[in-house]
């Protein structure tokens, strides 16, 4: 069955658009503790949450939040750095994905630099792993990120499907990055890695996403927010999970 993890950073969004100066103010909302159990009941099947550097969008206190009230597995995207390791050992997330982040970028642009960056990885993973933390990369169907990744011991990837969102219209140019994410996720998964994908995916887009095989987890954000709005988060769920139903694998 192909898992859903629902990003919950937009909902942090929104509520920093209003209280950014004080996001713990006794009115502050929207809630993204609130809405992750909202995800749950709905049959998500897992939360991600990215705690930036910057603190663009979830805070610190998010995090806690978040790992006391969901029963289901909670998924940190971070950036390799020191820093943001502790915070993960401290909150301890079943699982944690590692990001490139840019502070300039509205959202993570491309995947992250395993290749050039072994060493360092090597050392972070063996941290999150030591306090019982299971990590993934995020990384463009590259094989050679791929083999790196299965080199420096991550557990899983997460390979970067913008590429695919934003080709969709395309025919012939998104069915080239479509063949990329099969061979990518044929590759990751014979080098002993799970495969999971995610970044601009919709209920348009998933459907075509089916072909890749060995998928274990799809993270999606954006569009669940978006569809709430209208729908109700709930209701955007469904529509979701509906769109991902009959995978193979
Ligand atoms: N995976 C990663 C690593 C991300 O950074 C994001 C962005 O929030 C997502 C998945 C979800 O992407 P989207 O919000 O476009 O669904």
């Amino acid at each position: 069955m192909l898992r859903l993890g629902v990003n919950i950073d937009h909902v942090a969004t929104l509520r920093q658009a209003r209280y950014r100066d004080d996001p713990k103010f006794w009115r502050a909302e929207p809630d993204p503790a609130e809405a992750a159990l909202l995800c749950q009941e709905a049959g998500a099947h897992g939360i991600t949450a990215h705690l930036r550097e910057d603190r663009r969008h979830l805070q610190d206190f998010d995090l806690q939040r978040l790992k006391e009230r969901i029963r289901i597995p909670l998924n940190l995207e971070l950036a390799n750095s020191a820093a943001m390791v502790e915070i993960a050992v401290r909150t301890q997330p079943e699982f944690v994905c590692l990001v490139p982040e840019h502070r300039t970028e509205v959202t993570t642009e491309g995947g992250l630099d395993v290749l050039g960056t072994e060493e360092s990885l090597r050392g972070t993973i063996g941290r999150l792993n030591g306090s019982g933390i299971q990590v993934s990369l995020f990384i463009d169907p590259d094989p050679a990120q791929i083999e790196a990744s299965a080199r420096v011991g991550a557990q899983a990837v997460e390979l970067h499907t913008g590429r695919y969102a934003d080709l969709f219209n395309r025919k012939e140019d998104r069915n080239r990055e479509l063949q990329r994410l099969v061979a990518g996720a044929q590759l990751a998964h014979q080098s002993g890695l799970t495969v999971n994908a995610g970044h601009g995916l919709t209920t348009g887009n998933v459907p075509v996403l089916h072909v890749v095989p060995h998928l274990h987890e799809l993270n999606i954000g954006h569009t669940l927010i978006g569809r709430a709005v209208f729908i109700g988060l709930p209701a955007a769920i469904s529509e979701m999970l509906s769109a991902m139903k009959g995978y193979a694998g």
